[in-house]
């Protein structure tokens, strides 16, 4: 049978730029230094008033299909992963393939389309979703166009309002595809919670420091689920590790015990004993919290050695050069963290073909998903497509002023009549309920 996976991805961020040192610190009284080396963000992506989940899902997906050559033909299914959607009964992606469908010939009717939900792992899911329906050979020779997009925003004042960001990524899942393939080695960590979470309302009700703990919690039950499926997770066999990015610092974190936990027992550790001492062990303690106590101290220690640095900065931080720009995207974050991983390995003549990944996706409520990917031979061919950089460099920076109207211009919806601060370009623009996606 032919290997599945991703044959390639588009990128859509929101055209407005949050500076968070230089605008948004200022103006809420704090230190820029807790959002560029606490968070580890500088500035984050914002819809401005003509853009949304749908508009930014069709822009990417119109762009995909144009660069692949894709006709509405070739296409099975369209599975639109989203925390932000605005209707109850109605999938985005039925308005996606309605802004498609005027562009393209032909059309989706015969497509399955669909909307997933599992916060932010929903992206990762419905990937899954698509592999399976190829493997199981239903898609009739057909390709599963999967997007993720989210307006990531937080009520105003609270603690997450400086991880915002906005954008969409849309992925062509194929077989013998041309970026990355999966495998069937997969680990899931999953737990009913409720520390991130909007019954009936716009803006989450998080306890942020809670959600640390979760995100932390589940990526290990998920590793070691992982490992008992078969998968090695020995740090010198993955590339790259996209990890779900809600802010830089976070990842820090995950990384930091994600090492503690691929070298155990292996001669990575016995290396590090050398300068460090060995990982402390459940059974030389007498209680739980000297235990706990004597992990943090060694994590924190292992940080510093040469074996976690360069592993870090060969397979961690190339991840995090978009996300530090864009802010969280939601259901795209750990999407973007692998363009940007593989984005990075170009620009450093990095050869990844044939090498793994290891992708750490998370949602709230909760629930980790890791899997291996292999590297297509197509992959510098598609990375060096992307158009992320440029879009990025084009965005309007805002003003507090124009981020507090901006935001409220998002608030449901409300006042979408406020004046855009772009303009558009041949492309998807939301233009008023019943017209979703008119064509300026
Ligand atoms: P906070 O509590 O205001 O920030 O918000 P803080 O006081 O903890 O500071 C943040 C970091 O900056 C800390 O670093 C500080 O020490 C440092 P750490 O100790 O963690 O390494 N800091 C400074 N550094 C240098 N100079 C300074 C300075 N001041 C402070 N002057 C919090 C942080 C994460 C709570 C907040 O951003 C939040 O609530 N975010 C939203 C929730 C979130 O992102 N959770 C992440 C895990 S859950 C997840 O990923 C799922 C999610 O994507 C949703 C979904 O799945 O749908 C969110």
């Amino acid at each position: 049978m032919a290997e599945v996976g991703i044959d390639g991805m588009e990128i859509r961020t929101g055209k407005l730029q949050l500076d968070l040192a230089e605008t948004f610190a200022p103006a809420q009284g704090d230190d820029p230094e807790k959002y560029t080396k606490g968070l580890g963000l500088f500035t984050s992506s914002f819809p401005d008033v003509y853009e949304d989940i749908v508009t930014m899902a069709a822009n990417a997906s119109r762009r995909l299909l144009d660069r692949k050559d894709i006709s509405l033909e070739d296409i099975g299914r369209i599975d639109v992963a989203t925390e932000s959607a605005f209707d109850k009964s109605k999938p985005v992606s039925t308005y996606v393939a309605g802004c498609l469908e005027q562009v393209f010939e032909g059309d989706l009717h015969h497509a399955n389309k669909g909307e997933r939900k599992f916060a932010c792992v929903a992206g990762t899911q419905a990937l899954d979703d698509a592999y399976n329906w190829i493997r199981a050979g239903r898609n009739r020779g057909r390709k599963a166009l999967v997007i993720a997009t989210d307006t990531a925003l937080y009520a105003r004042d609270d603690a997450g309002e400086a991880t915002q960001g906005a954008g969409a990524v849309a992925m062509v899942v194929d077989e013998n595809p041309d970026l990355v393939t999966f495998s069937d080695q997969q680990g899931f960590g999953s737990a009913d919670e409720t520390d991130f979470l909007k019954p009936n309302q716009q803006f989450p009700s998080v306890d942020g420091k809670r959600s640390m703990q979760v995100y932390l919690a589940r990526m290990r039950e998920a590793m070691e689920d992982f490992e008992r499926n078969g998968g090695d997770t020995h740090p010198d066999n993955f590339a790259l590790i996209p990890f779900h990015t809600p802010f830089p610092g976070m990842v820090r974190r995950a990384a930091a015990l994600g090492f503690r936990h691929c070298i155990r027992g292996n001669e990575v550790e016995e290396e590090v004993a050398e300068e460090i001492g060995r990982q402390p062990r459940q059974e030389e303690f007498d209680s739980h919290e000297a235990y706990l106590d004597a992990q943090k101290e060694y994590t924190e220690t292992l940080t510093e050695t040469d074996q976690y640095t360069d592993w870090y900065k060969q397979t961690i931080e190339p991840t995090l050069a978009i996300s530090r720009y864009v802010g969280n995207w939601y259901t795209g974050s750990v999407h973007i963290a692998r363009a940007a991983g593989m984005q990075e390995a170009l620009d450093e003549g990095r050869d990844l073909t044939g090498k793994q990944l290891l992708i750490g996706s998370y949602g709230s409520g909760a629930q980790a998903e890791i899997h291996a990917e292999t590297i297509q031979s197509g992959w510098e061919d598609e990375i060096s497509q992307l158009n992320i950089d440029e879009q990025m460099e084009q965005r309007r920076d805002i003003s507090f002023a124009e981020y507090e109207r901006i935001h409220d211009a998002h608030n449901h919806d409300e006042n979408r009549e406020m004046d855009p601060l772009t303009t558009p370009d041949n492309e998807f623009v939301f233009d008023g309920w019943g017209r979703m996606g008119e064509r300026k």
